[in-house]
């Protein structure tokens, strides 16, 4: 378990190292660390580890003083909200300070994917712990246009991390050829992600710690048994290493203040959500390379089209989908018979219901024509004007 002290009185490096020795004195707390600078002790303890004890063996340091005691994983009332560079500066600097001490000189490995959570967590990791960080990326395929790309634009060549990449996207491919049930692709999609990410972890030696980018949301979500938080499925149960969090308190909107505040580029930082399962939902049932490659290339075109028209900003998700059936098309003055791509563009708040952006004509008009004449395997493009609920947003 880990308990987090709010403490008043730590003036110097002396006072941070009596709490933590008081601390690490208290039967059962296997390690502890303090930080004047965030103004808190961290303890991770067995079970059994009262917090009264905790609280009584810094109270019994007499020069400070215990003003709460809470669960590592619970966002105390008094938290300010951060919503400016500012606050996001101060939580900056409290949490390289904290990761500092709970990491000392040790080895810490990410998961990488390039999404806002994992960036902002790396971003972080890089400004506290520099290359004691190893970061995997896995380009499992199934990624958008010049995404593995700009991960390692940004993070290797501008931030200088050590970044391990994987190009698995034949493994990904093979084994998802011929699989149509939705469920099934996403079970292999994730049960492939671990083992490739075990397979390379297991490679390294001397990694005593795993980052990950848990944030506010995915605790109270798995607290309500909706989904498991860790975003690598069962990873840390098979891994032991300790767990380094640094986004867990923080909502997405704060998680972007923070990211913005770390130098990241406001298409990382401001990024529309995306499936964990990447567009291996969009390409409908069984999916195919040409047909893969076509997805991917319209929804670059759409993208690129939201952004010209500034619509990126307005629009909370959208994509192109490509279903597995073909129709009747004229190309080049003969007869093709390809594939259809489908628009998606919705707005909301929570992703439980959702309505449809009202896009212009003459937009959709202008994305079409560039769909069906630069995308090879396209003949024919509509705009879904379903909301949810009926639909949901994915098609699978
Ligand atoms: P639906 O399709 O359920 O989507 O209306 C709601 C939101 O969740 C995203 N989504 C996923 N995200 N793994 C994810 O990480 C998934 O398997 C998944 N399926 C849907 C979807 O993009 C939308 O924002």
């Amino acid at each position: 378990m880990e308990k987090v002290l709010f403490i008043n009185g730590m003036g110097c490096e002396k006072c941070e190292a009596r709490i933590k020795a008081a601390l690490e004195a208290v039967p059962g707390v296997r390690k502890a660390y303090a930080s004047r600078i965030a103004r808190q002790a961290v303890a991770i303890t067995e079970d059994y580890v009262s917090d009264r004890a905790l609280v009584e063996a810094v109270a019994a340091l007499e020069s400070f003083s215990v003003e709460g005691i809470l669960p590592g994983d619970l966002r105390p009332d008094f938290m300010t909200r951060i919503e400016n560079k500012e606050l996001a500066d101060e939580f900056i600097e409290a949490q390289v300070d904290l990761l500092k001490k709970q990491i000392g000189g040790g080895k810490v490995l990410l998961a990488l994917s390039g999404g806002v959570d994992s960036s902002v967590c790396a971003a972080l990791l890089l400004r506290a712990v520099g290359d004691q960080l190893t970061c995997i990326h896995v380009n499992h395929g199934l990624m958008r246009k010049g995404e593995s790309e700009l991960v390692l634009k940004v993070f290797r060549d501008e931030f200088g991390a050590n970044i391990i990449f994987i190009d698995a996207v034949d493994r990904f491919l093979d084994k998802l050829a011929g699989v149509s049930d939705p469920e099934q692709k996403r079970k292999i999609i994730g049960g492939e992600f671990i083992k490739v990410f075990d397979e390379e972890s297991a490679k390294l030696s001397g990694i005593r710690f795993l980052g990950q980018g848990t944030i506010y949301p995915d605790i109270l979500e798995s607290k309500d048994g909706i989904k498991a938080h860790h975003n690598v499925g069962g990873l840390p149960e098979e891994v032991k290493m300790e767990l380094v969090e640094p986004l867990k308190l923080l909502y997405k909107d704060e998680v972007r203040q923070v990211g913005a505040a770390l130098g990241l580029p406001d298409t990382m930082v401001n990024r529309q959500p995306f499936p964990g399962p990447g567009l291996g939902v969009r390409c409908v049932g069984a999916i195919t390379r040409d047909r893969l490659e076509a997805l991917r290339e319209s929804d670059a075109i759409l993208r690129e089209e939201f952004a010209l028209a500034g619509l990126d900003k307005k629009v909370w998700q959208y994509f192109t989908v490509v279903p597995p059936f073909k129709a009747t098309g004229i190309k080049d003055g003969k007869r093709a018979f390809e594939w259809i791509c489908i628009i998606r563009a919705v707005n909301t708040r929570d992703a439980v219901t959702a309505t449809i952006e009202e896009l212009d004509y003459a937009f959709l008009k202008k994305v079409a024509e560039r769909i069906t004449h630069e995308v090879p395997g396209i003949t024919r493009v509509l705009y879904d004007v379903t909301g949810k609920p009926t639909a949901t947003i994915e098609y699978e």
